[in-house]
Parts: structure tokens; C-alpha cells; sequence
């Protein structure tokens, strides 16, 4: 596996991914799923975030207290399955900015265009953690990275839910800087470039517009 890649392999995790690849799954049951999954791939990712101390008072004594005290973070939603990450990400760290990026797959290139991009211009001064959660290509997290590079970001993470081989080469091989983290490396992606076994369309299950 590649240096900069962590699979989260905490049963909980494995546990509540299964539940979710399940055809079954209902769109309120799935939502549930990726957003406690969710709680779990950031707090990996996001494992080590500078501390501080402040001195402050417990009920018992004095004492001086680990805070964060890194950079200011940044959460970036690739359209629209990544929002699902959103809420989770915003439960740990309440005061990050959010920028959102539209990547459209065309269907016969397989290769994304951008039609929206709306991130907070400091970039450079913040860790910036893009979100998506069906790594398959890579050409689409490819693209949001470097679109995000393009504006000044230099310290970024990548957080999805399932990964195809495919896509953890492609990307790797282009940003080798920015660690991964997912909850699992599935076998392979199929001719119509869906993850294998997967979980379907990530954004139809999220958002229920299965054959809108
Ligand atoms: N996007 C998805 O939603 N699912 C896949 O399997 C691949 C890309």
C-alpha cells in the first residue's frame, strides 16, 4: 500500500461499512451510517493536529491543558457525496470553513469538469481536508486537489469512504504529499468505473435520487 494511505480498520467501522454497502440499506439508514463512519475517518485524518496548553481550573485544581493550537482548518466537499462528510467533519471541528467544489464526470472520458468551486481564500494559511467519499478513478480528486493547490493550499489531507486500487495509484502518484484516509481499499473498479463490490452511487444512496 502506498506510504501516504491509512485504512481505518476499526471493527466499528468495518461493522457500520458493511451495514451501509448493503443494497437494502435505506437512504435515511445510509445517511446515519456515513455520518458516524464519518466521525471516525476525521478523526484519523485528523490525528495529528498540533496542542497547545492554556492554564485552566477544574473543580479540583489548577492545571495547565492540552488544546489545539495548529493552523486553522478548512473542510472541502467535492458535490455532492461529499457533503455527506460534511457533518461529521463540522461535529469535531465546529469552527472550520467550508468550501465546496463541483466536479461533473463526463460519461465518455470518464474525466471531471469543474462547475462550481466556492473555497475560503486563505488556504495557505490552513490545513484543508478534502471530502469525498468514492475514491474510484481519482481523476475527480485529482482534480480538487489540485484546484485547491492552484489557489495556495499546501497542507491537505484526502478523506473518503471506499477506494478502488485505481484511484489510490492515480492519486498518490499525482499529490504523494497529501495522506489518504479511507475505510477500505475495495478490489477493483468495473468497466463503468464503480468501485467493486462497493456500495453503488455514493450521492443517489445519500441523497435518495436513485433514476432522477
Ligand atoms: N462514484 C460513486 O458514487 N460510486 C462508485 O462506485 C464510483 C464513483
Amino acid at each position: 500500500m502506498a506510504q501516504n494511505v491509512t485504512v481505518v480498520d476499526h471493527p466499528l467501522v468495518q461493522h457500520k461499512l458493511t451495514l451501509m454497502r448493503r443494497r437494502e440499506a435505506s437512504t435515511a439508514e445510509f445517511r446515519k451510517l456515513l455520518r458516524e463512519i464519518g466521525l471516525f475517518l476525521g478523526y484519523e485524518a485528523l490525528r495529528d493536529l498540533p496542542l497547545g496548553k492554556i492554564d485552566i481550573e477544574t473543580p479540583v485544581c489548577p492545571m495547565e491543558a492540552p488544546v489545539l493550537a495548529g493552523k486553522k482548518l478548512t473542510f472541502i466537499s467535492v458535490l455532492r457525496a461529499g457533503d455527506g462528510l460534511l457533518g461529521p467533519m463540522l461535529d469535531l471541528v465546529p469552527s472550520a470553513r467550508v468550501g465546496q467544489i463541483g466536479l461533473a464526470r463526463d460519461e465518455e472520458t470518464l474525466q471531471p469538469t469543474k462547475y462550481f468551486f466556492k473555497v475560503p481564500v486563505d488556504t495557505a494559511d490552513r490545513l484543508n481536508v478534502v471530502l469525498d467519499p468514492m475514491l474510484a478513478t481519482g481523476h475527480s480528486a485529482v482534480r480538487a486537489v489540485q484546484e485547491i493547490k492552484d489557489i495556495g493550499a499546501k497542507d491537505l489531507r484526502f478523506v473518503c469512504l471506499l477506494a478502488a486500487p485505481e484511484g489510490i495509484k492515480t492519486f498518490t502518484d499525482a499529490h504523494p504529499d497529501v495522506p489518504v484516509v479511507t475505510a477500505s481499499i475495495d478490489e477493483r473498479l468495473n468497466e463503468k468505473a464503480y468501485i467493486v463490490p462497493g456500495l453503488g452511487d455514493a450521492g443517489d444512496r445519500l441523497f435518495g435520487t436513485k433514476g432522477a
